[in-house]
């Protein structure tokens, strides 16, 4: 079965774009492919320009590692780490660890100190999956993806979020690219396009 079919979408360096589309439609496998986590059958994607070769996996490991964070729609935590060490985990394989940023960016997701030490398992749905927005964020990405970031959150908590997402969008000129299911989120972000039978509707969202 064919789920994506003749895409091409262009995300401007700074740019916070959001897709949407019904159960099915296609977007995790999109941002897959734009996390560079699964290939196409047909087509390229290109990162900063360059030609993204997906045979060499430990270059595209290291690429995903230094310049894209990865929100997984089912978090994808790890049970028996803390919360902080989950945190804390890109940085450790990149060498560089800052564990005050770590903390600031828990901080950030509505996610208190007393949580740190607690092993992920014990998380609510929520809460884990603010730990891993704080987790995609940690190395300071250029790209970051995002799959349904706030499905299991309530509004204030979301809107937290997508707040943080848009002072890093500003500070660092972060490109965001997320799913969503709620209009209002993807009214947040600068442009919206509808994924339907494979196919990305933009619409403008001014
Ligand atoms: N690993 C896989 N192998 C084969 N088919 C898959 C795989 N993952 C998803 N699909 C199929 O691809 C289609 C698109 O799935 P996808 O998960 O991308 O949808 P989605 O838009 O993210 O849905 P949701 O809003 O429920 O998360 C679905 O028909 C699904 O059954
Ligand atoms: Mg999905």
């Amino acid at each position: 079965m064919q789920v994506l079919n003749n895409i091409n979408l262009v995300a401007q360096e700074g740019k916070m774009i959001s897709i949407m589309g019904v159960s099915g439609s296609g977007k995790s496998t999109l941002l897959h492919i734009l996390g560079l986590l699964d290939e196409p059958d047909s087509g390229d994607v290109y990162l900063f320009a360059d030609k993204v070769n997906f045979t060499d996996k430990k270059k595209l490991a290291k690429i995903r590692n230094n310049y894209i964070g990865f929100v997984f729609q089912f978090y994808s935590l790890i049970n028996e780490l803390t919360v902080l060490e989950n945190v804390l985990l890109p940085m450790m394989i990149n060498g560089i660890i800052n564990q005050d940023y770590a903390k600031e960016l828990l901080l950030r997701v509505g996610i208190n100190q007393e949580l740190f030490n607690k092993r992920s398992y014990n998380l609510s749905g929520g809460e884990k999956q603010r730990v891993a927005v704080a987790r995609a964020l940690v190395n300071k990405p250029k790209l970051i993806i995002a799959d349904e970031p706030t499905s299991n959150i309530d509004e204030n908590n979301a809107m937290l979020l997508m707040s943080l997402l848009r002072d890093l969008q500003q500070s660092f000129n972060t490109t965001v690219i997320i799913s969503t299911h709620s209009k209002k989120i993807a009214k947040f972000c600068d442009i919206t396009y509808f994924l339907s039978e494979g196919v990305l509707i933009d619409e403008d969202n001014n």
